[in-house]
């Protein structure tokens, strides 16, 4: 992976570790030059990219969809479910064949972790790979949305630098929280956990500090709330809705101790009531739906550094 003033290039993303804090910034820089209608792109030839999810999704499904047929990708169909699978193919057989078919890029979500990295070790498999969430490990293009949805917003204030950032919620299921917490640490934010401690490990004290989220709710510039991941719960952290949201959400009074330009942020999709009350999804200072536009053109910007890794 590699810069060249200021044009990032990569053969694949799948993880945040692997980007350089220079990436990041070019990655978020060339996201606002698709967004405001600066960038110039032109294809040299025509590509292929499939989206293979074999986990529920409609944000990064739909917007990585979006961002390719804005940049001239031909997208391939690909729907799990009546694939070869059901015939017993493996998943590095199913990606060996969109290799095989020449297809160049393909954006996977996947319930295990780490799967990706049998594809980018393999000598056969040419096709890029991007991470599209792989279980509770990593999910680094809605970090990348996070990241550009932060620097929108303070970037007259250094961007990252000395930014109070609280991740609240499902910490231990979340690869958003994973993602975010390993990045925004090397950029130089100060982050506090909150949450259940059923959902939290000692293994994150190295990024940031354990608390009440009403210790320091109106202290933070973001705050960022994690989904409740019950697919992924094994019994540990049973809440009624109403205790979660009570204990840990973010409720009226909340939102009222919040600075005056701290913003919301929520990966979505949201449990209304649980994470965050109801009318306060579409709060002034909730971001959320800002962070859904971002994904567009911040993939259109990862697209575009994978397709660079190829020319
Ligand atoms: N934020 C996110 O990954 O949403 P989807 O599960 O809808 O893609």
């Amino acid at each position: 992976m590699v810069v060249t003033n200021g044009i990032v290039s990569l053969k694949h993303l799948v993880t945040m570790e692997t980007l350089s804090n220079e990436e990041v910034l070019g990655l978020i820089k060339r996201g606002l030059a698709f967004k405001q209608g600066r960038a110039d792109f032109k294809l040299d030839r025509q590509y292929f990219a499939a989206n293979l999810f074999f986990e529920s999704s409609t944000r990064t499904h739909k917007s990585f969809e979006v961002a390719e047929k804005k940049l001239g990708l031909s997208v391939i169909e690909f729907d799990a479910k009546t694939s070869s699978l059901n015939k017993g193919e493996t998943l590095y057989d199913t990606i060996l064949t969109m290799s095989a078919l020449g297809v160049d890029i393909c954006v996977i979500r996947h319930s295990q972790d780490d799967y990706y990295k049998e594809l980018i070790d393999s000598r056969t498999i040419q096709t890029s790979i991007v991470n599209g969430g792989d279980g509770s490990g990593q999910h680094p293009s809605q970090s990348l949305l996070d990241l550009m949805t932060i620097y929108q917003e303070f970037q007259e204030f250094a961007a990252f630098e000395n930014l109070k950032i609280a991740i609240a919620g499902d910490i231990t299921h979340s690869r958003v929280a994973k993602s975010n917490m390993q990045i925004l640490k090397r950029l130089g934010a100060q982050l506090y956990f909150c949450g259940p401690e059923e959902w939290y490990s000692l293994e994150f004290d190295v990024y940031g500090q354990y608390l009440p989220i009403d210790e320091i709710v109106d202290q933070v510039d973001v705050l960022m709330l994690l989904r409740v991941q019950h697919e992924r719960h094994d019994g540990r952290g049973s809440f009624s809705k109403e205790n979660y949201h009570r204990l840990y959400g973010l409720t009226q009074e909340r939102y009222d101790r919040l600075k005056d330009n701290a913003i919301i942020m929520h990966p979505a999709p949201v449990n209304r009531n649980v994470e965050i009350k109801d009318d306060l999804v579409e709060a002034p200072k909730s971001r959320i739906a800002a962070q859904m536009q971002n994904g567009v053109f911040v993939r259109m910007a990862i697209l575009e550094a994978i397709l660079n890794g190829k020319a």
